[in-house]
């Protein structure tokens, strides 16, 4: 089987990769020059654990390719994948525009019966404007006859265990409107059913559907357990204690009930954004995820406001170590991160910020330029610092040594914005400390 993934991105190379692997002959396409080559070359453009050898393995096997040119090898393929970004445009509506580039490059050269599947997240109904700006341009090019066929097959693999994810997902979720598409759709997933994991055939809009609707319960249970651990702080209960005894319940369950300092990346913020709109365009006002967002942006400013706070509003000329700046541990990505607000907020009030993140650098500078210290290590980073606030949960953060940190911080403050320090041990080594959710 033959199939061509478009957009070479966290989705794109990793599902691309992982088709091969199964022994599917798969062609990845992007527009971004240097990263193809880079690929070429055995280059991984992005920070995924797993991914680097399969990528290397399948390229050198000669089940892997690697182009620019989409119209070049369309018409060699069975399925074409649509992997590219959805970011939110200014209103925060998913942006279509590459989206739709891809589907008119596919309209203006297909010559033969395709398979088109959107693996991008897409508000509902895109799949019916993709076919319909497939069919109109077919008929102007005198191709009546040529036939096509869409399906949606939302990804939901977890940047930082994505290899993972995608070779033994909870579920594979496909819309399709043919029988041909579902037949072609359960033979290029057969080789992961013996994994035992269930594809879920639906209709296109449900399928579209359901990517938002498991994106918008997961922020709420977010942005739920952050409500109760302010309030937790305010009463004086630890949130740690009521989640393990909220999560034992078989119907709450354990999974995603962590509070923190706000959910960020690449999905949460721009998929929540764009369900309001699918909302509003239909006129329905999307109450509950209003307020995920809200108190999102909220808990983005805590941990400022906790290091504001504890010396009184007193900070300008102050020092503070970061550790963590992509949006969660084992990934570079630091889209919608919540350490950037963080780090604005301390620039802005006049503070010099020491950072360190174990994959995250240089993607920081995109972000941040030299407008911060990027440390080697942790303890470079909390040099002289007057605080440490922790933003992401890397695991090499876990078990630092205090005594170290002790000797060389100017003040022993430390704001964790994970839970994942005991309070007990820091002040055994004489230093503060204010989590989330704790008295
Ligand atoms: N990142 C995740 O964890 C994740 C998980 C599930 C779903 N998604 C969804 O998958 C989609 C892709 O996300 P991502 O994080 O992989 O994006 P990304 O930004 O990492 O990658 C997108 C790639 O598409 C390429 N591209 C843009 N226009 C192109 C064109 N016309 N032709 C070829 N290539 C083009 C870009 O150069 C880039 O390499 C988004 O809709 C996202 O919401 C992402």
């Amino acid at each position: 089987m033959k199939i061509a993934i478009v957009g070479t991105g966290y989705v794109g190379l990793v599902s691309g990769a992982c088709f091969a692997e199964m022994g599917v002959d798969v062609t990845c396409v992007d527009i971004d020059n240097d990263k193809i080559e880079g690929l070429k070359h055995g280059v991984i453009p992005i920070y995924e654990p797993g991914l680097k050898n399969i990528v290397i393995r399948n390229y050198e096997a000669d089940r892997l390719h690697f182009t620019t040119s989409l119209p070049s090898v369309l018409n060699d393929m069975e399925i074409i994948f649509i992997a590219v970004g959805t970011p939110s445009d200014e209103e925060g509506n998913a942006d279509l525009s590459y989206v739709m580039k891809v589907v008119n490059t596919i309209a203006d050269h297909m010559e033969k019966p395709l398979l088109i599947v959107t693996k991008s997240t897409v508000p509902v109904r895109t799949s019916y404007r993709i076919r319909d700006v497939i069919r109109k341009r077919l008929n102007e090019r005198g191709l009546q006859k040529l036939n096509f066929d869409v399906a949606s097959n939302p990804e939901f693999l977890k940047e930082g265990a994505a290899v993972n994810d995608f070779m033994s997902p909870d579920r594979v979720v496909v819309g399709v409107e043919s029988k041909e598409a579902e037949e072609l759709m359960s033979k290029l997933y057969r080789p992961f059913l013996l994994n035992n994991f269930r594809v879920i055939f639906m209709d296109l809009l449900s399928s579209e559907m359901t990517k938002y609707a498991s994106n918008a319960m997961l922020a709420t249970r977010i942005s739920f357990m952050n409500d109760i651990a302010n309030l937790c702080e305010l009463v004086g209960a630890d949130v740690n204690m009521v989640r393990r005894g909220m999560g034992s319940d078989s119907r709450i369950g354990r999974s995603f009930l962590y509070p923190g300092c706000g959910y960020g990346g690449s999905c949460f913020p721009k998929d929540i954004r764009a369900i309001m709109k699918v909302g509003e365009d239909a006129g329905y006002e999307m109450s509950v995820i209003k307020a995920v967002e809200e108190v999102n942006n909220r808990q983005k400013t805590i941990l400022f406001h906790k290091f504001s706070r504890y010396f009184n509003g007193d900070i300008k000329g102050k020092t503070v170590a970061v550790w963590g700046l992509a949006f969660k541990p084992e990934t570079d990505d630091m889209r919608d991160a919540p350490s950037l607000t963080l780090i604005e907020s301390l620039l802005a009030a006049g503070v010099s910020v020491r950072a360190y993140d174990p994959a995250a650098m240089q993607e920081a500078r995109k972000y941040l330029d030299d407008r911060i210290y990027y440390a080697a290590d942790i303890y470079d980073a909390a040099n002289e610092a007057d605080a440490l606030i922790v933003p992401t949960e890397w695991k090499e953060f876990r078990m630092p040594n205090w005594s170290i940190l002790r000797k060389i911080m100017n003040n022993h403050l430390v704001i964790d914005g994970r839970n994942i320090y005991s309070k007990e041990e820091l002040a055994s080594y004489g230093f503060g400390y204010s989590g989330i959710g704790q008295k």
